[in-house]
């Protein structure tokens, strides 16, 4: 029952109402038995020789017997009210807090929890635990209480006809309890595996379909996705039979307990000689035990309903798990803007391997230094590390001689503007995409930083400007020109560091010439921390380093690093053949 306690932690203010709708629904539960009894006495007021006052008791027990069957449903409705008031603010809690959680979240958490995948797991999980609440937690008191009253009942009226009824449902439970348990458990959990299972590579399949068309693979992709398939075919066809005899022995029993009563009342009335009396009580086990083996089938249902609740509450947590970002308990402020790493080390979450190993390194305010190095070497890694995508393991991140773990978030991002290798603009007004640098900036400034961003062009062919709609029907933007707009949101910010990650994707000579005057715009007086992908940018920079696995393998600028006749000359040689080559193919098509 920690589930319970669990949810009811997720409730604020009125905690009575889970107790409240347990409470009614239990009582329901118990009015809903009294109209059998009620029956059961018009009968035997039938059975009895008529004493005058008979029709009248009759009808008074027939009232009765309505009024309670109206009452028991009644309070099962006003149960249901409570309960679904329950699951909603339940519900709602549960969405607010993850998300309050999730903004806390480092910047990295990000990389593996896709906007799609946080939303799934909260929509789903948030929507079970509603069903649960709403409509199963009711029926729990229901479940536990029908069984008990149902005992005492069959025992109070004659108990070897009540052995005999019991006799069904023992068997019953104990066919119920086998399926249940052990084997059916293992099969529910590589049931519910291969069901995820057909799902990830449904979604794989789908995902890969331009690559896979490209490359006229066609029968090889499928044939995972096809696979899940007949797996998940064949768990579904040896779950249903293993099902198969317990299940219709179960329905048999359950169904058949006429026949255990008969052949006892039978006896009984050999043995008493007394029709009337054993014929009423028959009567009344014939009413009552469909109504106990209902209660079990529910229980089945509500211990199934009980396991996936569990499973989405734990699921919603495990998301929300990760650590927030420590918050420093006097936030420093910025006053100076040079940056310097001091023996820094970090390892991504669950990698042995260090992603940035001991490096130590500084930007004076108003340089530019420039990571250069082959792919997966750290270049990113490093350069999250100052605005807290994740923090440091080992060693310092400093602006101005303060640890940015020091500085308060909110200090940071203002004076850090980034920006990544693959942007995302928000699907709004371009308007909008730019002021997100700067909330208050006047329309001036924004057209102003358009222009210089090189981004005027973009503007003008687009149907309404600045306030056209992007990500909307024939209004996407190719991935040069997204980087454009991102730089003018940068320029609009103007913050005294800039930490930029060029875009490794291709850009056209004459999209890369305008990119490269925006960063300029971007970058003046400015101190940066840039990665260049394409050795071009880095000719003019105060100082580079080439980074290999974590480290700095060389420093310097463009022409010491040239005369060392190292890794750098390598790359710059490759560098020069790979333009011409370039150069050359273009010459060709002219
Ligand atoms: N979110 C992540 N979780 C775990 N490991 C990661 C993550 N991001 C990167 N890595 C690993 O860390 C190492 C450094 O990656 P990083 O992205 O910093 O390289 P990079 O130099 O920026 O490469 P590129 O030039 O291709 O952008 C790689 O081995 C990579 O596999
Ligand atoms: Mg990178």
């Amino acid at each position: 029952m920690r589930i319970l306690s669990k949810l009811q932690a997720y409730m604020t203010g009125r905690k009575a109402l889970l107790p409240g709708a347990l409470v009614l629904s239990a009582i329901s539960t118990l009015t809903g038995m009294l109209p059998f009894i009620f029956i059961w006495l018009i009968v035997r007021e039938l059975f009895t020789i008529d004493t005058g006052y008979a029709q009248l008791r009759i009808n008074t027990y027939a009232w009765w017997a309505m009024g309670t069957a109206i009452g028991g449903v009644a309070l099962y409705f006003l149960a249901l009210t409570l309960s679904h008031l329950a699951a909603f603010r339940v519900e709602t809690n549960m969405r607010r807090q993850a998300m309050q959680k999730i903004v806390r979240m480092p910047l990295g958490f990000f990389d593996k929890n896709t906007s799609g995948r946080i939303r799934k797991i909260i929509d789903d999980n948030a929507s079970i635990t509603h069903m649960f609440l709403a409509h199963q937690l009711p029926d729990l008191a229901g479940t536990i209480l029908m069984p008990l009253a149902t005992l005492v009942l069959i025992f109070a009226f004659d108990w070897r006809l009540g052995l005999a009824c019991l006799v069904p449902i023992i068997i019953a439970m104990i066919l119920m309890s086998l399926m249940m348990g052990g084997t059916g458990q293992k099969f529910m959990k590589s049931y519910m595996n291969s069901l995820e299972e057909m799902n990830t590579e449904a979604v794989e399949y789908v995902r890969g379909i331009p690559v896979v068309k490209v490359f006229q693979q066609t029968v090889f992709s499928f044939k995972n996705f096809h696979n899940s398939i007949m797996k998940y075919r064949n768990m579904v066809i040896k779950y249903t039979r293993l099902w198969e005899k317990p299940m219709s022995t179960y329905t048999v029993v359950i169904h058949g307990f006429v026949f255990f009563l008969v052949p006892i009342a039978i006896l009984l009335i050999g043995y008493s000689g007394n029709y009337a009396n054993v014929l009423l009580n028959l009567f009344f086990y014939i009413l009552i035990t469909p109504v106990f083996g209902q209660s079990i089938m529910r229980s089945m249902y509500l211990n199934q309903a009980l396991g996936q609740a569990k499973e989405a509450v734990n699921r919603m947590e495990e998301l929300t798990d990760v650590e927030a970002l420590p918050l420093a308990e006097n936030p420093k402020n910025i006053s100076r803007y040079d940056i310097c790493f001091k023996e820094v080390s970090f390892s991504y979450p669950g990698s042995v391997q260090k992603a940035v190993d001991n490096l130590s390194f500084n930007i004076p305010a108003g340089k530019t230094v420039a990571l250069v190095g082959a792919s997966g070497s750290g270049k990113t890694t490093i350069a999250r590390l100052v605005p807290r995508f994740w923090d440091a393991g080992n060693g310092q991140v400093c602006i101005g001689e303060t640890d940015v773990k020091e500085i308060a978030p909110k200090e940071l991002m203002q004076h850090v503007s980034f920006v990544f290798q693959n942007t995302k603009l928000f699907k709004t007004s371009l308007l909008e995409n730019i002021r997100y640098g700067n909330p208050s900036a006047t329309i001036e400034a924004i057209e102003r930083v358009v222009d210089l961003a090189q981004c005027r062009e973009i503007i003008n062919k687009l149907p309404d400007g600045l306030n056209t709609k992007i990500g909307t029907e024939g209004t996407y933007l190719s991935g040069g020109e997204q980087q454009r707009i991102a730089l003018a949101r940068a320029i609009l910010k103007d913050a005294p560091i800039v930490v930029l990650d060029e875009a490794t994707a291709f850009t056209d000579p004459e999209n890369e010439h305008l990119i490269q005057q925006a960063l300029g715009k971007l970058t003046e007086g400015k101190t940066v921390l840039m990665i260049a992908h394409r050795l071009s940018s880095v000719q003019n920079v105060d100082s580079i380093l080439v980074i290999d696995k974590g480290k700095i393998t060389e420093q310097g600028t463009h022409k010491e690093l040239l005369k060392k006749q190292g890794m750098y000359a390598n790359m710059w040689n490759e560098y020069q053949k790979s333009v011409q080559w370039t150069i050359g193919k273009e010459a060709q098509y002219v």
